[in-house]
Parts: C-alpha cells; structure tokens; sequence
C-alpha cells in the first residue's frame, strides 16, 4: 500500500464503518534505528530516524462517551465506553483483540497522562498503515504516534510531542504488554527530513543531526528478511532482564552509567553471558556517540565501519541477530556497502545499508540473490528516506 492508500482506505474504512465523513486525519510514520540497539532501555543514545512510511488515523466525534476503533488489520470493530478503559487497562486487557488494545490503550494512557477522567467526547477512529508490520520498523509506535496526536487535538489536552511519546510507551508497555523502550515513539513523534534524532533516553533530550544521505550520493536500504518477531515474549524481555542484572551487580542506576573503561572490571564481577550483554549496550553507547561525531565532522559515508562494529556486536554478544540478518548484512558489505548492520530489536525483522545511490541496484540484487542460495524466502528491500514526524494531515 502507498502513503495515498493507506490515507485513502482509513477513510473508507470510517465511512463504511460508520456512515459518516471524517472530520480529520492525522499519520504518523515508522522508524529506521541508524545505530544504538537495546541501548534505550538502558538510559542509553540512540539515533533513529522516521521513514516515510505511516500509519493513517481518520477520526470522528460522537456524543455518547463511547470509543470506537476499527483498522484494515481486522475489519470488525471494536467499540468501549470510555469510561470503562480505566477496568480495561492493564489487567482486563485480554478481553479485547490484540490490534485493539495499541489504540485503545492510548486513549487510555493519554487521559491518565492528561490527568482527565472520561468527560471528554466520544470519537470513532478508522486506522489503515503501509509501515510493515513485524520488519522492526515500528508499525506499532506508527498506530500509538497517530492515535496520541489526533486524541490530544481532538480532546483539547495541550500534551507536547514527548509527553506524547510518553504515552504511546505506556500503552504499549501496560496495554500491549511489551516490555519496550521510548525510542521507537520519540522518532516517530519527533521525526524531520534528512535529519536523525539524537536521543539521550535518560533525559530524553532529543537533538535533531542531518544526514545529508541525499546530498552525499547515498542512499539507505531497508533489507527486510521477512523474518517475523515480536517483542512481547521470549528473547527481549530475556535481554532486558540482563541487563537489569548487570547494571545491579556493578552498583550503578543503569547501564548507561559505565563506559568502556569499566568493562575489565565488570567481566571479574558476572557470568560470561550477563558480561556480554553488558558489553553490548556499554559499547554500543559509545558507537552512538562517535557515529554522532562522525556525521557532524565526516559525513555518513565516514560511519559504515560503526554500522559494522554494531552489528558484530547484536550477533555476538547480545545474541540477537538471525541467520537470515546476517545474510542480508554478509552480502550487502560483500556488494560493496559502506556499512550495513540489523535494526530494530532483532530476532528477524530488518537489517539496513548504507549504500553509494549507484551500488544500490546491485547490493539489491546481490542480497536477493544469497538468500535465494541459502534456501530463504526473498527478502523485501527498498530504500527509505528520513521523513518527517506525526502530523495533522
Ligand atoms: C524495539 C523496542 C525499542 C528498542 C529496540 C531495540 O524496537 O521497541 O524500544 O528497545 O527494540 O533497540
């Protein structure tokens, strides 16, 4: 689907589904992570940006207290008063269907964050996306951004762009129940053309860094394995829990609180896993960091060898990565990338690579190619270019 279909079926969607026209539309976009990989949890930098990609929220008021969510995902909608979201969340929250509950549980979540209680308008919201869903481009904080954005105009509530970042996690954190950092909501919210957003997830100031992809010649593909994942069982939460450990064996708040300097010191005091895990995100801080240098003081074709190093680091010591990543990855740098590395929280979705715009068609084919080799379905590439943040269409 297209941005204009997308935009186009969420507003036929409103209109079959209840009769009336919208009265707006509001979109916000899934992200591609540049570098900085489970590091947000951590209190840590990460340096997403916005894709152009969006999930589409057409909206309606009603009178009658009542919220009423509908997406092309599951044509069949699903319709609460809002009053009783504050039953729904967290514990009930089974009791609807799972698509449900990123919407839903941002009404819910925007009305705590707002400090209200359900005096405000009832509101039908037809939802249509064109961002992947299961790749790790952030489908889900593309539905939590669109929805924030258009309920807090709709309401009236005044919360900025991180307040409403804030909430689209706590939906998804509570309502959802995935375990989630904030960086995937901030790029979405706070997302700018040609540009990163460099994020401190411990104070969350967000500083915006151009790219100039375009500008220098290069472009940034999108490898998706297919691979599918989710993120509410298994292996992140594994991950986390790790990390939660380590930052507690070495006495500090976070991981974010140990550098490079510390890590002889904690390989003596923890386990050979928990040591690994550790030295990821202690490390993959400090590629934030430099990759953030590089970009102000090279350029992005300066930053492959980082790109590099930080996927090396997910396959090796976080053990996140999958066959089919480092295919995608192995192939991509064989084709001549400048650096390609996996994205998102791993164990399938997909890997990035930053290619010159005239290596692109041949990186593309190379990689479909060695997937073909391996006996892997095709993967789906495409290149992305930074875009903007969630808007009022
Ligand atoms: C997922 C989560 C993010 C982040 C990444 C890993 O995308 O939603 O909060 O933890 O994984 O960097």
């Amino acid at each position: 689907m297209t941005g204009t279909d997308a935009a186009s079926a969420a507003r036929d969607l409103f209109l079959r589904v209840t009769g009336a026209e919208p009265s707006g539309h509001w979109s916000a976009p899934g992200r591609v992570n540049l570098i900085g990989e489970h590091t947000d949890y951590n209190d840590g930098f990460v340096l997403p940006f916005a894709i152009p990609h969006r999930t589409h929220v057409q909206l309606g008021t009603r009178a009658d207290g009542r919220i009423r969510v509908v997406s092309t995902f599951d044509e069949v909608p699903v319709e609460v008063p809002l009053a009783d979201l504050a039953a729904l969340f967290p514990d009930d929250r089974e009791s609807v269907p799972e698509w449900s509950r990123y919407p839903l549980g941002v009404a819910w979540a925007l009305l705590h964050a707002a400090g209200r209680d359900a005096d405000v308008t009832g509101v039908d919201i037809a939802i249509a996306s064109d961002v992947p869903v299961g790749a790790g481009l952030s489908s889900s904080a593309a539905i939590e951004s669109a929805t924030a954005i258009a309920l807090n105009d709709t309401w009236d509530l005044g919360l900025d762009r991180v307040a409403l970042a804030r909430v689209g996690r706590t939906a998804e954190n509570e309502a959802v129940g995935a375990p989630t950092g904030i960086m995937d909501q901030m790029a979405s919210m706070l997302g700018e053309a040609d540009a990163t957003i460099f994020l401190d997830c411990r104070s969350l100031d967000a500083n915006v860094v151009e790219l100039g992809f375009a500008s220098a010649g290069l472009e940034l593909l999108v490898m998706d394995t297919r691979v599918a994942h989710a993120h509410s069982t298994g292996g992140y939460r594994e991950r986390r829990a790790s990390c939660e450990l380590g930052a507690e064996i070495m006495g500090v708040a976070a991981l974010r609180d140990l550098t490079v300097g510390d890590l002889a010191a904690a390989a003596e005091k923890m386990d050979d896993v928990t040591f690994r895990r550790v030295r990821h995100v202690v490390t993959e801080n400090q590629r934030v960091l430099d990759t953030v240098q590089t970009l102000r003081n090279s350029g992005p074709r300066a930053i492959g060898e980082l790109l590099v190093a930080s996927h090396a680091s997910m396959r090796d010591d976080f053990e996140i990565s999958v066959p089919e990543l480092d295919t995608a990855v192995d192939a991509a740098l064989a084709a001549g990338a400048i650096g390609a590395r996996m994205t998102g929280g791993g164990f399938g979705g997909a890997a990035i690579a930053l290619v010159e715009r005239a290596q692109a068609a041949e990186v593309t084919a190379s990689v479909t190619r060695a997937f073909a080799d391996a006996g892997y379905g095709a993967p789906h590439i495409f290149a992305v270019t930074p875009s903007p943040g969630a808007t009022r269409a």
